[in-house]
């Protein structure tokens, strides 16, 4: 089975899919998979890398200029081909599966899974509609809102139309939280304690979305299931893990997340009464089925002082970096990394 995995893209997530397809490149078991490694450039150019280097080094997988840059050919059975720019066309596979380790827009988002649907390929995942709306927090939220999930109260604001800081601050409380719409990782993300760091909150929210999610601050502990799904459409749910921020970073920050290495610990299993794991439990799996996903997912919830959750968000392309909870979590109940990848694969080609 030839696995296509993407990684690098044009989103601002760029390194930290490098970070999560080391781990992938790493984890694929080579006897059962031949890999085919291609490298998205930061302005979208699909680089086809050597399998035998992609996988090593600490900055994560290689994004090598040196690759024949390719195509999926639409149409074609998931065939690769040189792009005629490459100047060189190299006897490319045709592939079966397309493993998308790809973060944020133009990845997690809908628009990759759509380029396979028209390729005609199989592909690791949520379809179009989960992953576009879960990418974007604000559809999302009405959608798990429906469903009868408790979601933390937010505000949209749609291109420069800011409202006012004294009625968003009235409605929300202080402090509030501003982020870009449809991004991860942290990016944009700031937290409002006043006037003053409004506008810039907001500004730096608009620099990467044209949308802006103003949401009230939730006083509680971050707590993230893993869900996998089977072939047969059998869904397990993890325990929940906990992510604890620590040192300076007011909240769990990109800069905290991938670059301190004492900015947050992550613990498996969170430590949770069993009634509060359970709900946990429950509610990501109604999320999961909220969205419409497949394949895979890590919902993310707030843990407040009364036992009670709300569902922060849900990642359709978790990270599986070092750090991340996705595998970790499911490493817990005894579904190791290779598993998960071969769960994923089986998944796509059913
Ligand atoms: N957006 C990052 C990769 C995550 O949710 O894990
Ligand atoms: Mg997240």
């Amino acid at each position: 089975i030839r696995v296509a995995i993407l990684y690098g893209g044009r989103s601002a997530e760029h390194d930290v899919s490098r970070l999560s397809a080391a781990n992938v490149l790493k984890a694929i078991d080579r006897t059962r998979y031949e890999v085919v490694p291609i490298a998205i450039s930061r302005d979208g150019r699909w680089l086809l890398q050597s399998s035998s280097e992609a996988g090593v080094g600490g900055a994560g997988a290689p994004v090598s200029g040196d690759g024949v840059e390719i195509a999926l050919l639409p149409g074609g059975k998931g065939r690769l081909v040189a792009v005629p720019e490459a100047g060189v066309r190299p006897d490319l596979p045709p592939v079966d599966v397309v493993f998308p380790v790809l973060h944020g827009p133009f990845g997690e988002d809908g628009s990759v899974q759509g380029y396979a649907e028209v390729a005609d390929v199989a592909y690791v995942g949520c379809g179009i509609l989960a992953s576009a709306a879960a990418m974007d927090k604000d559809v999302a939220k009405r959608l798990l809102r429906e469903a009868g999930l408790a979601v933390a109260r937010s505000v949209t604001v749609l291109g420069g139309d800011v409202g006012s800081f004294q009625e968003i601050a009235g409605a929300l409380g202080l402090p509030f939280f501003a982020k870009p719409a449809r991004q991860g990782s942290s990016f944009g993300v700031s937290k409002v304690k006043d006037r003053d760091g409004f506008e810039q909150a907001v500004e730096t929210a608009l620099r990467y979305d044209s949308k802006v999610l103003i949401e009230e601050f939730v006083e509680g502990r971050e707590i993230e299931c893993s869900a996998l799904q089977r072939a047969d459409g059998s869904l397990t749910v993890s325990l929940p893990g906990e992510i604890i921020p620590a040192g300076k970073h007011g909240f769990y920050t990109y800069e905290a997340k991938y670059f301190d290495a004492d900015g947050a610990v992550v613990k498996v299993p969170a430590d949770v009464p069993a009634g509060v794991a359970g709900k946990a439990k429950e509610m990501a799996a109604q999320a999961f089925r909220a969205l419409g996903c497949e394949a895979m997912a890590r919902v993310d919830f707030f843990l407040r002082a009364d036992g009670s959750l709300l569902v922060n968000e849900v990642n359709t392309l978790p990270g599986f970096t070092d750090i991340s909870m996705y595998a970790k979590a499911l490493a817990a109940i005894g579904i190791g990394y290779s598993q998960v990848i071969d769960v994923l694969i089986e998944h796509a080609l059913a």
